[in-house]
Order: C-alpha cells, then structure tokens, then sequence
C-alpha cells in the first residue's frame, strides 16, 4: 500500500507545503491537505478552475492529485475554543469541522490512519514589528498559530499515524541567530518549534514509533514570507553569501521533506535540517 500524507498549511501553489505535497506525490502518497478556512474557497475555486494544473505537473508527466482538502483552523482545538465572533465570521459560518481535533477525527473517519504529518503554516500578526515593540497579544498569537498549532496537530493525529510514520514542520534559521525584520515574536516561535521537535520526538518515539523532524528553510517567496516585507532582501543575501550561490527553489525543500519522511531516513528523528543552500554555516558574509 501507498503511504498516506496529511499537510497542514495549503492554500496556493507558492508555498513549502505544496512543493511537499508534490514531492510526496512523486514519491507515491497519497495527499490529503488542510486549508486555513478564510482561505479555503479561493483555494478550491482555483484548483477546480485549473488555475494550478501547470504547477500540479510531476515528474512522470502526470498531475499531483490531492484527494481531499479539508477546512483546517490550527488556532482552535475543540469547538468550545473557538469565540462568537469567528463562529459567526461569513467566512468560517460556510465550513465545519475546521477545529484540530475535528479534523482528525473527520480523516480517521474518512480513510482509517495516515503514515505522515506535515505542517506548513505560520502566522504572526506583529511581525513586521521589532520583538521589542511587541505587545503580548501578539507574541503569542505568533507562537499559537506557528508552534502550538503543531503540538496540538501531532497530539490529535499521532494516534491514527501508522508506526514507523513521520511529522515534519518548517522552521527558520530566525530561531538561533539574529534575523533582524522577523519580529512579532515569530523567532521566539521558531525557537519553540525547534525544542518541541526534539521532546516530540521522545515522546511520538517512544510511544507511537513516529518520527518528528524539522527542516530550517532558506528563503522563498511564498504569500507568507511576501507579507513579512523583507523576502528580496533575504533572497538576495543568500544568493551572494550562501556556499551554494543559486536561489533556493521550494522543490528542493519539498525534495528533503520526502526524503525524511521516507524509509531511507529510518534513524533520524529529533533532528533540524537545513535546506538553505548552506547559508547557516557562514560566520559572516563575503
Ligand atoms: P505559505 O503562505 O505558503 O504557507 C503558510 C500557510 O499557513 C498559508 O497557507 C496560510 O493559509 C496558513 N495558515 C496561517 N494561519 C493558519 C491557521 N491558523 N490555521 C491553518 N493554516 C494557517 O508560506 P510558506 O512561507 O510556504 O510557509 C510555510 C512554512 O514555511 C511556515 O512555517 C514558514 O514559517 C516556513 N518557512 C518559510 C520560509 C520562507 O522564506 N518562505 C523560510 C523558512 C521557513
């Protein structure tokens, strides 16, 4: 049987996710993918309309099919969380079942278990503001949305995830060096994205023989990264600094997930890997 891959944080063709869902497909899974909910039916209009057929192209010719897309708010874990503002929101009023846990529980209905977890997606409301103009709202609206959205995924899918299965995540080199412009308390999320792959690791090990791994992205420009506002730049950076001088293509971070979710990468849990052309083991730039 094929393997089975849930990914969480799919909502055009640009980003990490969809170059993971692609590789994954390339590779034989099949691709369930979860879709922030304001999002979703522009989203599903376009891959409908064959507004993203040129880029659902795999190697062999064929086109990644994604079989089904799911409403996904990675903020809320139960109905009883989520407030009568966003319940009644024109925008959220037209789904159901969009909490973690309810997701869960619809592709354990839906097809039984899953064999791999993927979360692409990030968000921070301040995060074109310094960390130290930051208001406590949104440091942790910033770690809710980018590193508890992914304790509370693995938590609820871990149980429907077959042994020997894999989690990954994206993370950035924001977490451990000073990345000026990544505000908002978004580098204090990547710093507890990092922790919690380690201890996840452990206990997803231990418990349920499922691996849990990041990978330190380079810079993409993605819908997400554009709305950070300093995305050129960084490309830019990397293409004169890093020890690989091209511009880092999605592929290939979608080329590393599938490789860490795959057999080949049996013994490597608890682990962040870099898929930045290298650019985070320069000391300076030159
Ligand atoms: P993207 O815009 O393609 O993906 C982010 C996704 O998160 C979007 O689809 C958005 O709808 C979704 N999202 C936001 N809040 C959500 C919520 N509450 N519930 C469910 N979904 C929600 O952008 P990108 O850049 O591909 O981001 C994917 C991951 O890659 C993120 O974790 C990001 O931090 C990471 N990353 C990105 C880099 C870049 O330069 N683009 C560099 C290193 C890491």
């Amino acid at each position: 049987r094929g393997k089975r891959a849930f990914i969480a944080g799919i909502a055009d063709d640009n980003g990490y996710g969809w170059a993971i869902a692609k590789s994954l497909a390339a590779a034989g899974a099949e691709i369930l993918v979860g879709t922030w909910v304001p999002a979703l039916n522009i989203f599903e209009t376009s891959l409908r309309r064959g507004k993203f057929d040129e880029s659902r192209v795999l190697p062999d010719g064929s086109l990644m099919e994604i079989t089904k897309v799911y409403p996904l708010d990675a903020v809320f874990d139960t109905p009883e969380d989520v407030p009568e503002d966003i319940k009644s929101n024109k925008r959220y009023a037209g789904s159901s079942k969009w909490t973690v846990k309810e997701v869960a529980e619809c592709v354990k209905e839906d097809f039984g278990s899953i064999d791999i977890l993927v979360h692409s997606l990030a968000n921070g409301p301040e995060v074109s503001k310094p960390l130290l103009e930051t208001s406590r709202y949104g440091y942790l609206a910033a770690v809710s949305a980018s590193s508890y959205s992914y304790v509370s995924l693995l938590k609820h899918f871990v149980p429907i995830m077959n042994p020997g299965g894999a989690s990954i995540s994206l993370t950035y080199i924001a977490a451990e060096r000073i990345i000026p412009g990544y505000g908002g308390g978004m580098s204090s999320a990547k710093a507890a994205l990092e922790s919690d792959t380690k201890v996840m690791a452990f206990e997803a090990g231990r418990k349920h023989r499922v691996r849990v791994n990041t990978i330190s992205a380079g810079p993409l420009r993605s819908r997400a990264a554009k709305a950070i506002g300093f995305i050129d730049m960084m490309i830019d950076y990397s293409s004169e600094n890093a020890p690989l001088q091209k511009e880092l293509a999605a592929e290939e971070v979608g080329n590393a997930a599938a490789f860490l979710a795959s057999p080949l990468a049996s013994a490597i849990t608890g682990t962040v890997l870099y898929v930045d052309n290298g650019l985070n083991a320069m000391g300076v730039g030159v």
